[in-house]
């Protein structure tokens, strides 16, 4: 346990760049070790979620090397060359690691055995191993569908055409890893768009992804099974999941003017701007282009008064890591915030429906779940704060109750800020050197 407290700040000032993607890091790392040849990789993220699939990929035969901070090489095996592994593959807290890899390893003819920690073995996997039984894949899992469970891949997968009943990337992307070593055409459909890292990802080692718009506005994502991919260099976009916490800090502390380099605003990830803009918020968007595939911009950020809004549940998707930073901003807000359809929050690293809405109202803050929508009532002014918060091995609730500390009357603290280092390592450092008071409690 590592407690931490966060006191009120003044201005935020200055540039940060937040650390790589943490989507793109775990596609990139397994792109890479299904390719032939050696991919280097900028800008991975070094937090232990993806440091759990490097293990993971080099228990499965590739070699995976860290070459300076940062800038990694992936010798890949080429599609359907991994290697039984000889170990228990331990996720950690990664349930993208976790997912994507069962997709992966099952359509290999051997047995894998995944693992994690106490909040990944809670998690749902029933929505991957479905799709991928069908696929011709076996599993044992514990009661539930859930981690501990074993892998049997299947050597003569077929391919499967299958409607998602989840928005889910990560149920998404293991059918399309599972699809890489199947031969002939499989189709995921998704209902409601979400985030399309993976097929950007496939594109740029050379396989064939189409996308059709179907009559009913669902897309169908078609892979053509068996490509050859090669290695290709990469660049990792700064994780706007991770950008969000000094972005909204920024914004609730007046006077304040930031920049975030290099961040992705894919389309499918960014709902998070269009949100805050919409409550008034002071940010915009420089230098905007692509890197492999990816669309990047400068966020450039000034302190403003924000207004509560209602923020659709078809927005969900796009921002589905952002609500509990963006519960935090409400709760500063001028006037009544409703965010709605947030059932996927009950099956993140916590249940974070119920901890963000406790975490809430330890700090004084008039907030109520109804259904699967969250009810914020902002005064326009900050909150009392003075609470301890449960961080629930939940990186993004311990960041945004810490964010919570820095406008709060009263200092916030949690009682575990370990979980920071699965996604945004460099937290604590980059918030203070930006102006924030975060320190061991
Ligand atoms: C992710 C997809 C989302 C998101 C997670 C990362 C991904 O999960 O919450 O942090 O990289 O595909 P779901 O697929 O469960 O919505």
């Amino acid at each position: 346990m590592k407690p931490l407290v966060s006191r009120t700040a003044g201005a935020l000032k200055g540039e940060a760049r937040v650390p790589g993607d943490k989507s793109i890091s775990h596609r990139a790392l397994m792109t890479g070790a299904l390719a032939i040849g050696e991919s280097r990789i900028e800008g991975l993220l070094e937090g232990d979620d993806v440091l759990r699939t490097a293990a993971a990929l080099r228990a499965l035969g590739a070699r995976v090397e860290r070459r300076a901070p940062g800038t990694w090489s992936v010798a890949g095996l080429g599609v359907g060359g991994l290697g039984e592994p000889d170990q228990v593959l331990d996720m950690g807290n990664s349930g993208t690691g976790a997912r994507l890899l069962m997709g992966l390893v099952a359509t290999h003819d051997f047995t894998a055995h995944f693992t994690g920690d106490a909040s990944l073995v809670k998690r749902p996997m029933a929505r991957v191993t479905t799709p991928l039984e069908r696929m011709g894949a076996n599993f044992l899992t514990r009661s539930g569908g859930r981690l501990p469970l074993a892998v049997v891949g299947t050597g003569e997968p077929v391919p499967i055409s299958y409607r998602l009943p989840v928005p889910s990337a990560q149920v998404k992307s293991a059918i399309l890893y599972a699809a890489l070593n199947t031969p002939g055409e499989t189709t995921v459909i998704e209902p409601e768009p979400t985030r399309d890292h993976t097929e950007l990802m496939l594109r740029h080692f050379g396989a064939e992804v189409r996308v059709e718009t179907q009559r009913d506005g669902a897309r169908a994502i078609t892979l053509v099974g068996q490509p050859e991919l090669n290695a290709r260099d990469l660049r990792v976009p700064a994780d706007i999941s991770s950008a969000a916490f000094p972005l909204v800090a920024a914004l609730l502390t007046p006077g304040s003017e930031v920049t975030l380099p290099e961040v992705g605003i894919n389309p499918l990830r960014a709902g998070l701007v269009e949100t805050l803009r919409e409550m008034g918020a002071d940010l915009r968007l420089a230098n905007e282009r692509n890197i492999a595939g990816e669309r990047v911009a400068d966020l450039v950020v000034r302190g403003s008064t924000l207004n509560g809004i209602e923020v659709p549940a078809r927005r969900a998707p796009s921002m589905i890591d952002e609500y509990p930073i963006l519960a935090v901003a409400a709760s500063c807000a001028r006037g009544a915030t409703r965010l709605r359809g947030l059932a996927e929050l009950r099956v993140k690293e916590s249940d974070r429906l119920s901890s963000i809405a406790r975490g809430l109202a330890a700090c004084g803050v008039k907030v109520a779940v109804e259904g699967d929508d969250l009810a914020i009532e902002g005064t326009g002014a900050p909150p009392k704060g003075g609470a301890r918060v449960e961080s629930e091995l939940d990186h993004r609730i311990a960041m945004s109750f810490l964010v919570l500390g820095m406008v709060s009357k009263e200092p916030v603290s949690v009682d575990d800020g370990e979980p920071i280092e699965t996604s945004f390592p460099v937290f604590v450092s980059l918030m203070n050197r930006l102006g924030a008071r975060i320190e061991a409690a």
